[in-house]
């Protein structure tokens, strides 16, 4: 079976983790490989401080409380996502209110905003849906025009730029994932990213129980969401890589392009004038005149070897949302779409041009069974 994504880890990695525990770097939130691997990351995204914790869900959990979002607030965030977008908001005693997605980058739709902000309203948590940003020159000019906190999930957009702008620099605080499928890894972690003085020591202090002086004496309710120094070396050495990483993504994208571009009923993911996609995972969306469902056709590819995944369930359709009180049912009819029409394709970054190939072959050959047309790759 070809999987969706399979992680790479290179001798570099390794070497630097056995270095860590070597120097006995573990926990804590001390040593060289955490304060490096938060620097260089925060500079790598344009921004001045970088906060490592645990998990791309413990980072928007921390980041949410951070921004002081808390009973009776409601956030704005991107109806396409992972749930762990809304459980930030959730677990802070605060309301996710989703926001329907775009039909060309599947992002949310900054046109609906305004519309869903009410006097409740403290935050927008955009997500940067399969490596493709949202346009955040906009977003961030009517969360200014509102005064509403803004927290970038970049979970899956690390180095994608936006008019050459980073994303994760734009917003108040932006969240990154480093799990195992991440265009970097440390295995579980995260971080969270920002230029803000005042958010970064408010990030420090809620990381680690909220420890002052004296200590075992605590003002705040704090969390433990501290990452390893030995995940920190990990990432250190995969941070290292990440042009050639998004180079060889780019070149899995083009070649998908190639080859499934004139497939009739088939929405590519695209890459706008200002945008730098970093297509984390290569995902399409399956339209009726392709002649089979997306269920069908990803039935088929698994037949033949090949794994994918589907879209995410769209977070106004998440039970463990719309029961909670105060939910509001916002129609999101584009996201509910996507999660009956979209998947992604096998996107490790070191599949062979000639296995890209095959797989387009499959697919091909699928909308070939279907619609009576030869359609082999040229
Ligand atoms: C958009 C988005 N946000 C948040 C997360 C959560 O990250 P993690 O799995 O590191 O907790 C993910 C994970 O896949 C994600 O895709």
């Amino acid at each position: 079976m070809i999987p969706v994504f399979e992680p790479v880890i290179g001798e570099e990695e390794i070497t630097n983790v056995v270095t860590a525990l070597r120097r006995g770097e573990l926990s804590g939130t001390f040593g060289h490989f955490l304060e490096s691997f938060e620097n260089e990351f925060a500079k790598y995204c344009g921004c001045r401080y970088g906060v490592a914790v645990t998990s791309g869900t413990t980072a928007l959990h921390l980041a949410v409380a951070a921004a002081g979002i808390g009973p009776g607030d409601e956030v704005l965030i991107s109806s396409s996502t992972n749930i762990a977008t809304a459980l930030a908001v959730v677990h802070n005693n605060a309301t996710p209110i989703p926001v329907d997605s775009e039909r060309e980058t599947w992002n949310l739709n900054i046109d609906l905003v305004e519309s869903l902000i009410t006097p409740r309203t403290k935050a927008i948590i955009p997500v940067h849906l399969f490596g493709h940003p949202v346009d955040m020159d906009r977003l961030m000019e009517i969360a200014r025009k509102h005064n509403l906190s803004v927290i970038e999930d970049c979970a899956q957009s690390h180095g994608a730029t936006c008019r050459g702008r980073m994303t994760g620099s734009f917003g108040d605080l932006a969240c990154f994932s480093f799990y195992a499928n991440k265009i970097i890894t440390t295995g579980e972690g995260g971080m969270i990213v920002t230029n803000s003085d005042t958010l970064a020591e408010r990030l420090r202090l809620l990381r680690n129980l909220a420890f002052t002086v004296p200590r075992f004496r605590h003002e705040v309710a704090g969390y433990n969401f501290r990452m390893t120094g030995y995940q920190a070396a990990m990432g250190l050495a995969q941070l290292g890589r990440i042009d050639k990483i998004l180079a060889e993504k780019r070149r899995v994208s083009k070649i998908y392009n190639k080859y499934l571009e004139d497939v009739p009923g088939l929405h590519l993911p695209v890459e706008l004038d200002w945008a730098y996609n970093v297509y984390w995972m290569y995902a399409l969306v399956i339209e009726p005149e392709f002649g089979i469902t997306r269920d069908q056709l990803a039935a088929y590819l698994h037949s033949k070897g090949v794994d994918t995944r589907t879209f995410f369930c769209p977070m106004n359709q998440q039970p463990c949302l719309t029961s909670l009180p105060g939910f509001k049912a916002v129609p999101c009819p584009v996201a509910d779409s996507l999660w009956l029409s979209g998947l992604y394709l096998p996107s490790t970054y070191t599949l062979s041009d000639d296995t890209i190939r095959d797989v387009c072959e499959l697919i091909r050959e699928a909308y070939a069974t279907q619609g009576g047309k030869s359609s082999s790759c040229a």
